[in-house]
Protein backbone atom coordinates (compact mmCIF):
# COMPACT_ATOMS: atom_id res chain seq x y z
CA UNK A 1 0.00 0.00 0.00
CA UNK A 2 1.54 3.50 -0.77
CA UNK A 3 1.93 5.81 1.64
CA UNK A 4 -1.26 8.18 2.37
CA UNK A 5 1.13 11.38 3.03
CA UNK A 6 3.01 10.71 -0.16
CA UNK A 7 0.23 11.70 -2.19
CA UNK A 8 0.15 15.10 -0.06
CA UNK A 9 4.13 15.48 -0.33
CA UNK A 10 3.67 15.36 -3.78
CA UNK A 11 0.91 17.72 -4.43
CA UNK A 12 2.58 20.29 -2.06
CA UNK A 13 5.77 20.44 -3.16
CA UNK A 14 4.23 20.73 -7.25
CA UNK A 15 2.63 23.81 -5.24
CA UNK A 16 5.79 24.56 -3.61
CA UNK A 17 7.60 24.55 -7.04
CA UNK A 18 5.65 27.08 -8.74
CA UNK A 19 5.58 29.21 -5.88
CA UNK A 20 9.11 29.52 -6.09
CA UNK A 21 9.34 29.70 -9.92
CA UNK A 22 6.54 32.48 -9.34
CA UNK A 23 8.52 34.51 -6.78
CA UNK A 24 11.92 34.28 -8.15
CA UNK A 25 10.43 35.92 -11.41
CA UNK A 26 8.74 38.84 -9.58
CA UNK A 27 12.79 39.73 -7.64
CA UNK A 28 11.12 39.00 -4.56
CA UNK A 29 13.75 35.78 -3.69
CA UNK A 30 16.26 38.41 -5.16
CA UNK A 31 15.15 41.34 -2.85
CA UNK A 32 14.97 39.32 0.24
CA UNK A 33 18.38 38.36 0.03
CA UNK A 34 19.31 41.62 -0.36
CA UNK A 35 17.72 43.44 2.42
CA UNK A 36 17.55 40.49 4.60
CA UNK A 37 13.76 41.25 5.41
CA UNK A 38 10.63 42.67 2.99
CA UNK A 39 7.73 44.37 4.27
CA UNK A 40 5.06 42.67 2.05
CA UNK A 41 2.57 45.19 1.87
CA UNK A 42 4.76 48.07 0.77
CA UNK A 43 6.52 45.72 -1.52
CA UNK A 44 3.27 44.55 -3.39
CA UNK A 45 1.72 48.05 -3.17
CA UNK A 46 5.03 49.77 -4.60
CA UNK A 47 4.67 47.08 -7.80
CA UNK A 48 1.10 46.76 -8.04
CA UNK A 49 0.77 43.66 -7.43
CA UNK A 50 -2.35 41.29 -6.40
CA UNK A 51 -1.96 41.31 -2.65
CA UNK A 52 -3.78 37.90 -2.30
CA UNK A 53 -2.10 35.84 -4.67
CA UNK A 54 1.56 36.99 -2.97
CA UNK A 55 0.07 36.63 0.31
CA UNK A 56 -0.67 32.90 -0.46
CA UNK A 57 2.57 31.79 -2.15
CA UNK A 58 3.91 33.12 0.69
CA UNK A 59 1.91 31.10 2.76
CA UNK A 60 3.29 28.21 0.44
CA UNK A 61 7.23 28.68 0.82
CA UNK A 62 6.85 29.56 4.87
CA UNK A 63 5.29 25.95 5.36
CA UNK A 64 8.63 24.80 3.32
CA UNK A 65 10.47 26.90 5.92
CA UNK A 66 11.75 28.80 2.99
CA UNK A 67 10.63 32.24 4.30
CA UNK A 68 9.47 32.93 7.82
CA UNK A 69 6.46 35.77 7.54
CA UNK A 70 5.70 37.60 11.02
CA UNK A 71 2.22 39.47 11.98
CA UNK A 72 3.23 42.65 11.25
CA UNK A 73 3.64 41.96 7.58
CA UNK A 74 7.71 41.00 6.78
CA UNK A 75 9.39 38.40 5.47
CA UNK A 76 12.61 36.94 6.38
CA UNK A 77 14.32 34.53 4.90
CA UNK A 78 13.44 30.80 6.46
CA UNK A 79 16.12 27.62 7.20
CA UNK A 80 15.90 26.73 3.37
CA UNK A 81 16.30 30.23 2.39
CA UNK A 82 20.02 29.76 1.02
CA UNK A 83 19.63 26.38 -0.87
CA UNK A 84 16.30 27.98 -2.67
CA UNK A 85 18.11 31.08 -3.71
CA UNK A 86 20.99 29.09 -4.97
CA UNK A 87 18.67 26.80 -7.11
CA UNK A 88 15.52 28.89 -7.99
CA UNK A 89 16.66 29.04 -11.91
CA UNK A 90 15.56 25.03 -11.93
CA UNK A 91 12.37 25.87 -10.83
CA UNK A 92 11.79 28.69 -13.40
CA UNK A 93 13.48 26.51 -15.67
CA UNK A 94 11.22 23.52 -15.27
CA UNK A 95 7.60 25.12 -13.99
CA UNK A 96 7.86 28.10 -16.53
CA UNK A 97 9.90 26.76 -19.12
CA UNK A 98 8.56 23.81 -19.15
CA UNK A 99 4.93 24.06 -18.12
CA UNK A 100 3.42 24.42 -21.38
CA UNK A 101 4.54 21.23 -22.39
CA UNK A 102 3.58 19.39 -19.12
CA UNK A 103 0.02 20.75 -19.75
CA UNK A 104 -0.51 18.92 -22.63
CA UNK A 105 1.82 15.53 -21.88
CA UNK A 106 -0.48 13.14 -22.54
CA UNK A 107 -1.15 14.46 -26.25
CA UNK A 108 2.19 14.37 -26.90
CA UNK A 109 2.31 10.67 -26.53
CA UNK A 110 0.60 9.54 -29.29
CA UNK A 111 2.85 9.21 -32.03
CA UNK A 112 0.20 10.92 -34.67
CA UNK A 113 -0.24 14.03 -32.29
CA UNK A 114 3.96 14.06 -32.89
CA UNK A 115 3.41 16.87 -35.89
CA UNK A 116 6.14 19.50 -36.33
CA UNK A 117 6.18 22.59 -33.64
CA UNK A 118 3.89 20.21 -30.98
CA UNK A 119 7.00 21.10 -28.60
CA UNK A 120 5.32 24.02 -26.75
CA UNK A 121 8.22 25.52 -24.05
CA UNK A 122 9.06 28.49 -23.37
CA UNK A 123 12.20 29.86 -24.69
CA UNK A 124 12.69 33.15 -22.65
CA UNK A 125 11.75 31.07 -19.48
CA UNK A 126 14.16 28.12 -20.17
CA UNK A 127 17.11 31.02 -20.75
CA UNK A 128 16.24 33.07 -17.48
CA UNK A 129 16.53 29.57 -14.94
CA UNK A 130 19.89 28.64 -17.14
CA UNK A 131 21.23 31.83 -16.71
CA UNK A 132 20.26 31.75 -12.95
CA UNK A 133 21.78 28.26 -12.27
CA UNK A 134 24.36 28.77 -14.70
CA UNK A 135 25.81 32.02 -12.15
CA UNK A 136 25.35 29.59 -9.26
CA UNK A 137 27.08 25.74 -10.50
CA UNK A 138 29.18 26.51 -14.14
CA UNK A 139 30.51 29.98 -14.11
CA UNK A 140 32.75 29.67 -11.69
CA UNK A 141 33.93 26.56 -12.39
CA UNK A 142 34.61 27.06 -15.90
CA UNK A 143 37.13 30.01 -14.97
CA UNK A 144 38.79 27.59 -12.98
CA UNK A 145 39.27 25.09 -15.77
CA UNK A 146 40.33 27.96 -18.22
CA UNK A 147 42.38 29.27 -15.86
CA UNK A 148 45.28 30.62 -19.22
CA UNK A 149 44.57 33.69 -20.85
CA UNK A 150 46.65 31.44 -23.36
CA UNK A 151 44.06 32.26 -26.21
CA UNK A 152 43.02 35.05 -28.91
CA UNK A 153 40.49 34.46 -30.25
CA UNK A 154 36.54 32.09 -29.07
CA UNK A 155 34.38 30.67 -30.89
CA UNK A 156 31.06 29.51 -28.66
CA UNK A 157 29.31 26.60 -30.29
CA UNK A 158 25.02 27.23 -29.64
CA UNK A 159 25.96 30.70 -28.25
CA UNK A 160 22.28 31.38 -27.02
CA UNK A 161 22.21 34.93 -25.40
CA UNK A 162 25.90 35.04 -25.93
CA UNK A 163 26.43 35.72 -21.82
CA UNK A 164 29.24 34.02 -21.78
CA UNK A 165 31.21 34.84 -24.78
CA UNK A 166 31.04 38.10 -23.25
CA UNK A 167 32.39 37.03 -20.25
CA UNK A 168 35.52 35.68 -21.79
CA UNK A 169 35.66 38.67 -23.88
CA UNK A 170 35.81 40.76 -21.07
CA UNK A 171 38.13 38.39 -19.37
CA UNK A 172 40.63 37.42 -21.31
CA UNK A 173 39.77 36.82 -25.64
CA UNK A 174 41.09 39.61 -27.55
CA UNK A 175 37.70 38.60 -30.43
CA UNK A 176 35.19 36.30 -29.55
CA UNK A 177 32.50 34.39 -32.43
CA UNK A 178 28.89 33.19 -31.14
CA UNK A 179 27.21 30.62 -33.40
CA UNK A 180 24.02 29.90 -32.87
CA UNK A 181 21.36 28.30 -35.20
CA UNK A 182 17.97 29.48 -33.68
CA UNK A 183 17.47 33.15 -34.55
CA UNK A 184 15.82 34.25 -31.48
CA UNK A 185 19.33 33.22 -29.93
CA UNK A 186 21.14 35.52 -32.08
CA UNK A 187 18.72 38.66 -31.76
CA UNK A 188 19.04 38.50 -28.08
CA UNK A 189 22.54 37.71 -28.40
CA UNK A 190 23.03 41.08 -30.95
CA UNK A 191 21.38 42.64 -28.03
CA UNK A 192 23.67 41.92 -25.16
CA UNK A 193 26.57 42.28 -27.27
CA UNK A 194 25.77 45.85 -27.93
CA UNK A 195 24.63 46.91 -24.50
CA UNK A 196 28.10 45.73 -23.90
CA UNK A 197 29.50 47.49 -26.23
CA UNK A 198 31.36 44.88 -27.99
CA UNK A 199 30.27 44.72 -31.14
CA UNK A 200 34.01 45.49 -32.22
CA UNK A 201 35.27 42.11 -31.03
CA UNK A 202 32.30 39.87 -30.83
CA UNK A 203 30.71 38.37 -34.20
CA UNK A 204 28.04 36.67 -33.89
CA UNK A 205 26.89 34.30 -36.72
CA UNK A 206 23.00 32.65 -36.93
CA UNK A 207 24.34 29.43 -38.53
CA UNK A 208 23.89 25.02 -37.89
CA UNK A 209 27.05 23.33 -36.57
CA UNK A 210 26.10 20.21 -38.55
CA UNK A 211 26.42 22.49 -41.82
CA UNK A 212 29.29 25.17 -40.88
CA UNK A 213 31.62 26.18 -43.63
CA UNK A 214 35.35 26.72 -43.30
CA UNK A 215 36.19 30.26 -43.50
CA UNK A 216 38.98 32.73 -42.92
CA UNK A 217 37.47 34.09 -39.39
CA UNK A 218 37.15 30.87 -38.58
CA UNK A 219 40.90 30.12 -38.68
CA UNK A 220 41.84 32.54 -36.69
CA UNK A 221 39.82 30.99 -33.57
CA UNK A 222 42.11 28.89 -31.25
CA UNK A 223 40.00 28.28 -28.45
CA UNK A 224 36.14 26.43 -28.85
CA UNK A 225 34.02 26.69 -26.02
CA UNK A 226 30.30 24.79 -25.84
CA UNK A 227 27.73 24.84 -23.28
CA UNK A 228 24.81 22.98 -22.98
CA UNK A 229 24.50 22.71 -26.59
CA UNK A 230 26.24 19.28 -27.19
CA UNK A 231 23.89 17.10 -26.58
CA UNK A 232 21.87 18.22 -29.18
CA UNK A 233 24.20 17.12 -31.76
CA UNK A 234 23.20 13.33 -30.73
CA UNK A 235 22.51 10.44 -32.10
CA UNK A 236 26.12 9.15 -32.34
CA UNK A 237 26.65 9.13 -35.74
CA UNK A 238 25.74 13.24 -35.89
CA UNK A 239 27.38 14.14 -33.39
CA UNK A 240 30.64 12.14 -34.88
CA UNK A 241 30.09 14.14 -38.00
CA UNK A 242 30.12 17.55 -36.09
CA UNK A 243 33.10 17.08 -33.93
CA UNK A 244 34.74 16.07 -37.18
CA UNK A 245 33.83 18.97 -39.24
CA UNK A 246 34.89 21.34 -36.06
CA UNK A 247 38.48 20.13 -36.82
CA UNK A 248 38.46 21.41 -40.18
CA UNK A 249 36.22 24.17 -39.62
CA UNK A 250 38.68 26.03 -37.08
CA UNK A 251 42.54 24.46 -37.72
CA UNK A 252 43.94 25.98 -35.48
CA UNK A 253 42.41 25.30 -32.48
CA UNK A 254 44.32 23.91 -29.38
CA UNK A 255 41.52 23.75 -26.62
CA UNK A 256 37.80 23.03 -26.94
CA UNK A 257 35.69 22.47 -23.42
CA UNK A 258 32.94 21.40 -24.23
CA UNK A 259 30.50 21.68 -20.88
CA UNK A 260 27.24 19.74 -20.76
CA UNK A 261 24.84 17.54 -18.83
CA UNK A 262 25.11 13.92 -19.32
CA UNK A 263 22.41 10.87 -19.15
CA UNK A 264 22.60 10.13 -14.96
CA UNK A 265 22.99 6.21 -14.14
CA UNK A 266 19.58 4.71 -13.87
CA UNK A 267 18.18 5.35 -10.02
CA UNK A 268 16.53 2.42 -8.61
CA UNK A 269 14.32 5.10 -5.81
CA UNK A 270 13.15 8.54 -5.50
CA UNK A 271 15.40 8.88 -2.07
CA UNK A 272 18.60 10.61 -3.04
CA UNK A 273 17.79 11.57 -6.64
CA UNK A 274 19.33 14.98 -7.04
CA UNK A 275 17.43 18.35 -8.18
CA UNK A 276 17.42 19.03 -12.33
CA UNK A 277 18.18 15.28 -13.26
CA UNK A 278 15.05 13.87 -13.78
CA UNK A 279 13.26 17.19 -15.37
CA UNK A 280 16.47 16.91 -17.70
CA UNK A 281 15.64 13.19 -18.71
CA UNK A 282 11.58 13.66 -18.40
CA UNK A 283 11.88 17.03 -21.11
CA UNK A 284 14.49 15.58 -23.49
CA UNK A 285 12.51 12.27 -23.39
CA UNK A 286 9.39 14.27 -24.39
CA UNK A 287 11.21 16.07 -27.14
CA UNK A 288 12.73 12.96 -28.96
CA UNK A 289 16.43 14.40 -27.96
CA UNK A 290 18.85 11.22 -26.78
CA UNK A 291 21.11 11.97 -23.86
CA UNK A 292 24.31 10.71 -24.00
CA UNK A 293 26.47 9.24 -20.73
CA UNK A 294 29.36 10.46 -19.88
CA UNK A 295 31.13 7.13 -21.08
CA UNK A 296 29.09 7.72 -24.43
CA UNK A 297 30.72 11.13 -24.87
CA UNK A 298 34.48 9.70 -24.36
CA UNK A 299 34.16 7.08 -26.58
CA UNK A 300 33.11 9.24 -29.00
CA UNK A 301 35.37 11.87 -28.30
CA UNK A 302 38.95 10.76 -29.69
CA UNK A 303 37.12 8.54 -32.46
CA UNK A 304 36.41 12.37 -33.77
CA UNK A 305 39.71 13.62 -33.26
CA UNK A 306 39.21 15.23 -29.78
CA UNK A 307 42.08 14.01 -27.28
CA UNK A 308 40.42 14.34 -23.54
CA UNK A 309 42.70 15.63 -21.34
CA UNK A 310 40.38 15.71 -18.32
CA UNK A 311 37.03 15.68 -17.01
CA UNK A 312 35.71 18.49 -14.49
CA UNK A 313 32.88 17.85 -12.59
CA UNK A 314 30.43 21.19 -11.98
CA UNK A 315 28.03 22.22 -9.57
CA UNK A 316 24.74 20.81 -12.19
CA UNK A 317 23.70 16.89 -11.04
CA UNK A 318 25.69 14.58 -13.47
CA UNK A 319 27.66 17.79 -15.79
CA UNK A 320 30.66 18.32 -16.22
CA UNK A 321 33.51 20.16 -18.82
CA UNK A 322 35.35 17.70 -20.72
CA UNK A 323 38.91 19.36 -21.82
CA UNK A 324 39.87 18.31 -25.50
CA UNK A 325 42.68 18.93 -27.72
CA UNK A 326 43.07 18.41 -31.01
CA UNK A 327 44.94 15.13 -31.28
CA UNK A 328 46.83 15.46 -34.41
CA UNK A 329 47.41 19.54 -34.58
CA UNK A 330 47.45 21.17 -37.22
CA UNK A 331 50.47 24.07 -37.84
CA UNK A 332 49.66 27.75 -37.94
CA UNK A 333 50.89 28.61 -41.53
CA UNK A 334 49.99 32.18 -40.97
C1 LIG B 1 20.57 24.88 -23.96
S1 LIG B 1 20.96 26.17 -25.02
C2 LIG B 1 22.48 26.77 -24.31
C3 LIG B 1 22.78 28.21 -24.68
C4 LIG B 1 24.08 28.76 -24.11
N1 LIG B 1 25.24 28.03 -24.59
C5 LIG B 1 24.04 28.76 -22.59
O1 LIG B 1 24.78 27.99 -21.97
O2 LIG B 1 23.30 29.57 -22.03
C6 LIG B 1 21.53 25.33 -26.49
C7 LIG B 1 21.77 26.27 -27.65
O3 LIG B 1 22.38 25.52 -28.70
C8 LIG B 1 21.79 25.93 -29.93
N2 LIG B 1 21.97 24.82 -30.89
C9 LIG B 1 21.48 23.55 -30.79
N3 LIG B 1 21.84 22.81 -31.85
C10 LIG B 1 22.58 23.62 -32.65
C11 LIG B 1 23.22 23.44 -33.90
N4 LIG B 1 23.17 22.29 -34.56
N5 LIG B 1 23.89 24.49 -34.45
C12 LIG B 1 23.94 25.68 -33.79
N6 LIG B 1 23.33 25.91 -32.61
C13 LIG B 1 22.67 24.91 -32.03
C14 LIG B 1 20.36 26.22 -29.57
O4 LIG B 1 19.74 27.06 -30.52
C15 LIG B 1 20.50 26.88 -28.20
O5 LIG B 1 20.64 28.27 -28.29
Amino acid sequence: MPSPLLSAELFNGHLAAVAISALNELGLLDELDRAGTLHLPTWVEQRQLHAMTVDSLMEVLSLYDIVTRSEDGHARPGKHFADILRTKGYFTWLTSGYGRLFQKLSSTVPLAGREPGFIDRDGAAIALGGRDYGRQFVDEQFAQVLRTKDFRVVADLGCGSAERLIGMVRHGAAEGIGIDMNAGAIELAEKAVKGADLEQRIGLVLGDLRTLEPSPRFAQVDLLTSFFNGHDLWPREACLAVLQRLRQVFPHVTRFLLCDTYRAEPFTSSAGVPIFTLGFHVTHAVMGQYIPTREEWLSLLEEAGWRCNGVHDIGIPSSAIFDLAPLHPQGRHD
